[in-house]
């Protein structure tokens, strides 16, 4: 008798990023050579789209820690007040039933349709995250990813040398909300951190712009001024040529680069479909240094 073996595949899915990976379960211990494969395939393309995984909350921790620490959540609306390391981005409530639109938590999860970087208000920002769909509508909910990477190489050099020079400053609150529900003074103090305005990723190289809806001032320059740039930057990064639209199907799981990607999530009719994805997110380090402690792998990559 044969058994069907079958390979890890890496395939481009958009001419400037994301590539989609297939042939591995990753609900289980992963061979080293897979992880390596992997995490190269990270650094490269930005975005990586597995497929068919059936993860639960274990298996994707365990899965997730493969590449890094993981940040931890306060308890707060987008992770249904748990804390842990698992964000819930849901339109549902406790009871699997569907939130009624103005309910606190569907409010702050708007949020997300802000085009962003994960955690950009820690003093270390996030490396990846990791999102796996349990519930997916079948029309809408899509996720869509920015290259700032490719957006970055696409500016003059004399531009790119002025950026660098710039610093700016991030805040977990969102200026364009009034209320920022959920987070008491002492978390929004502790969420206001500054990140130089380009991120580097120390694995390749590769430079990129590091901005998105949590980024509101550049120190270096007056607060309406440096507000206005920023918006432009975030702009310039999410042209239609550097966006990726990622519509989910079940068994997806998405792991994306926050150092040089932007994320927002997009709209669905939520009175009438169910949508449910959890998140981990594996936290970066100081300097950005990830992988310093990663062993070498056994095989050499391809
Ligand atoms: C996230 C996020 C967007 C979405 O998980 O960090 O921003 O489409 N999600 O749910
Ligand atoms: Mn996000």
């Amino acid at each position: 008798m044969t058994t069907l073996k079958t390979r890890l595949t890496v395939k481009r899915l958009h001419p400037l990023f994301v590539a989609e990976v297939t042939g591995i379960d990753l609900t289980v211990p992963v061979p080293r050579e897979d992880l390596r494969t992997i995490w190269d395939a990270f650094n490269e393309h930005q975005i990586l789209v597995f497929r068919d995984q059936a993860f639960d909350d274990d298996s994707q921790i365990a899965f997730s820690r493969n590449f890094g620490e993981l940040e931890m959540m306060v308890a707060h609306p987008g992770n249904d007040w748990n804390p842990g390391h698992i964000s819930i981005m849901t339109n549902l409530g406790k009871d699997g039933n569907m939130l009624p639109l103005d309910h606190p938590a569907m409010e702050h999860r708007l949020r997300n349709e802000a085009w962003h970087s994960d955690s950009s208000f820690k003093p270390v920002a996030a490396l990846a995250s990791l999102l796996a769909a349990r519930i997916v509508p079948p029309v809408g909910g899509n996720t869509e990813f920015a290259s700032a990477r490719a957006a970055y190489a696409d500016l003059p050099a004399e531009r790119k040398a002025e950026l660098e020079r710039l610093t700016a400053v991030h805040r977990i609150t969102h200026p364009d909300m009034d209320e920022d529900k959920g987070y008491d003074d002492e978390a929004k103090k502790r969420h206001t951190v500054t990140h130089p305005l380009t991120r580097v990723n120390p694995v390749n190289g590769r430079k990129a712009l590091y901005v998105g809806a949590h980024a509101q001032e550049i120190v270096e320059m007056p607060p309406k001024e440096g507000r206005r740039m920023l918006d432009e930057l975030t702009a310039f990064c999410t042209q239609p040529q550097y966006v990726y639209s990622h519509h989910w199907r079940d068994g997806d799981a998405v792991m994306w680069d926050n150092r040089c990607t932007l994320h927002r999530a997009t709209p669905f009719d939520k009175t009438r479909y169910k949508r449910k994805l959890h998140r981990t997110t594996i936290a970066g380090k100081a300097p950005d240094s990830a992988f310093a402690s990663m062993p070498e792998p056994r095989m050499a990559s391809v």
